[in-house]
């Protein structure tokens, strides 16, 4: 790279950001969210962790198949099986990298029992087996942030002197601070023969909040590439948020000069579609693309705003892609209206995908006297759509409930057929999930039940997200309904329709955590 403002952007949201439990992704879901990674301007795509499992090999050799522009990336362990399935994965792309790394602190040397020496044996045979496939390695000291100084500097010369272009820097546990962020990345280039001819990678956690702030700092240090998700998705409290090191980058390029590829303008929709598919919603705080990054509630900001929008407001909505005018829709909305409006909120849909939310709209407009952008929003997000394809299908509900207990009675098809059960409950939230146990009994333990109003107002939507949890397996089902109790039973079925589909396709010990620590 000869442009030294340059910064690469390489996202992780389908590797380390899938990694978070509970926000797995289908196959489709993952096709998606690569291709708009794509469109965005992303540099590096890591797709993800092609020996985990079927599906991982599967997405992200597909992801590599279409991708057309991004370099798509994939993560081994250090051994050469790993590596070559990688490769397998990867090759197909028009820039393809393997991904290879290693714990080398003391703490993660513990694990597979290697001293220093072994250790850097075992460095210098991977990369180098991971140069003779591809052209382009990236290596990582996991832990790297824990590594004592002497030992990381010799591990990072004996990968670029076995062939690594990138060598990426992971605060693993969230651990470091900006100081010694840049100190560590500065420390590399100053004491590494042949630093100077690769390319010094920031991968940070969030674990004590300062992920974001470490990654520049490192930059400032000189490094050059920037690993991040979508809406800092990830492992505990998550990565590096791409909206976030982007939008610094560019708000303060005063004191920050670097520029990336991405095109900002196409954020807000990105970290939409990654909460919905994720079952991960944004916190309404979150900077740059929470609900309420640019609402302005105190008098005095409101009318600051209204005399001059720079009074409180360091970046425009429209910069990162908001155009919404928040114009209630209601039941006289046609199909046009709908899809333009969706279109406005960054929902490019196709035919048939509009006629589903159309009769899902008008479903709710029924309901609903005025539907604002977050009830459209909603409807979109709901991953349990209860459709004619799904395993489980939620037909017909009633509850009773009051101050002389509660009972429901639900109608539900298990594979086409139908089935019927009534139950009692400590609520009418248990007493609906007691009926689906009764008609579709399974092992899986409800990890989290979880309730949104959408908007204000009785009539307000309710989000109901539910995880489950199976044989090391969690999967996240959610759905929006008016009627709370509805919503809860469609995320629970929907969760179970995922979890079927995702037994199905891995075995239980092909778990991407357990995998990446049996070194
Ligand atoms: O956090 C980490 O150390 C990682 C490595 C696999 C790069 O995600
Ligand atoms: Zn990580």
């Amino acid at each position: 790279m000869t442009d030294k403002s340059r910064v690469l952007i390489f996202d992780t949201t389908l590797r380390d950001g899938e990694q978070s439990p509970g926000a797995t992704m289908t196959h489709d879901e993952k096709l998606e969210i690569a291709d708009l990674l794509d469109e965005m301007g992303v540099d590096i795509i890591e797709a993800g962790f092609p020996i985990a499992s079927i599906g991982d090999f599967e997405a992200v050799s597909d992801i590599a198949k279409r991708a057309k522009t991004s370099t798509i990336c994939g993560l081994a362990r250090a051994k050469l099986p790993d590596i070559d399935r990688c490769w397998e994965a990867v090759k197909h792309a028009k820039s393809p990298r393997i991904h290879t790394f290693i714990g080398t602190s003391p703490l993660h040397r513990a694990i597979p029992n290697l001293d220093m020496d072994q250790m850097a044996e075992v460095i210098h045979e991977t990369v180098t087996h991971a140069r003779n496939l591809c052209d382009n390695v990236q290596w990582s000291p996991m832990d790297a942030t824990r590594t004592e100084h002497d030992y990381l500097c010799r591990v990072v010369e004996i990968a670029i002197k076995a062939g690594a272009t990138t060598i990426n820097i992971p605060d693993t546990v969230g651990y470091t601070a900006p100081a010694e962020s840049a100190a560590l990345i500065r420390m590399l280039l100053e004491r590494v023969p042949g630093a100077d001819e690769i390319i010094f990678a920031t991968h940070c956690h969030n674990d004590l909040g300062m992920a974001t702030a470490n990654a520049l700092a490192a930059v400032d240090a000189g490094a050059r590439q920037i690993e991040c998700t979508i809406n800092g998705l990830g492992e505990r409290a998550g990565n590096t948020a791409l909206e976030e090191v982007v939008m610094a980058m560019k708000v303060r390029h005063d004191i920050m000069p670097y520029d990336t590829g991405i095109d900002t303008t196409k954020i807000m929709n990105i970290s939409r579609r990654v909460a919905q598919v994720s079952g991960f919603p944004v916190q309404f705080n979150k900077a740059i693309v929470g609900k309420n990054a640019f609402l302005h509630e105190s008098g005095i900001h409101q009318d600051g705003v209204l005399k001059n929008v720079e009074t409180f407001e360091i970046m425009k909505p429209s910069d990162i892609g908001i155009t919404e005018t928040n114009i209630a829709m209601g039941k006289h909305s046609g199909r046009a209206a709908l899809r333009s409006k969706l279109n406005d909120l960054g929902y490019d849909l196709a035919d048939n995908q509009l006629n589903d939310v159309f009769v899902r709209f008008k479903a709710l407009a029924d309901r609903k006297k005025e539907i604002y952008d977050d009830d459209l929003i909603a409807l979109m997000s709901d991953t349990a759509a209860n459709t004619a394809d799904d395993y489980l299908q939620v037909n017909w509900l009633r509850v009773v409930c009051g101050s002389d207990g509660q009972e429901a009675e639900l109608k539900m098809l298990v594979d086409g057929e139908e089935k019927s059960c009534k139950s009692e409950g400590d609520g009418p939230v248990d007493a609906v999930f007691n009926c689906v146990k009764s008609i579709y009994p399974t092992k899986a333990k409800l990890k989290l039940y979880q309730v949104h109003a959408v908007t204000e107002g009785t009539d307000a939507q309710a989000t109901v997200s539910v995880r489950l949890e199976e044989d090391g397996r969690i999967v996240t089902g959610s759905a929006a309904d008016t009627d709370t109790i509805l919503a809860s039973v469609k995320a629970y079925v929907g969760a179970l329709n995922r979890l079927r589909v995702r037994s199905q396709k891995t075995a239980p010990d092909a778990d991407v955590k357990q995998v990446s620590y049996k070194l």
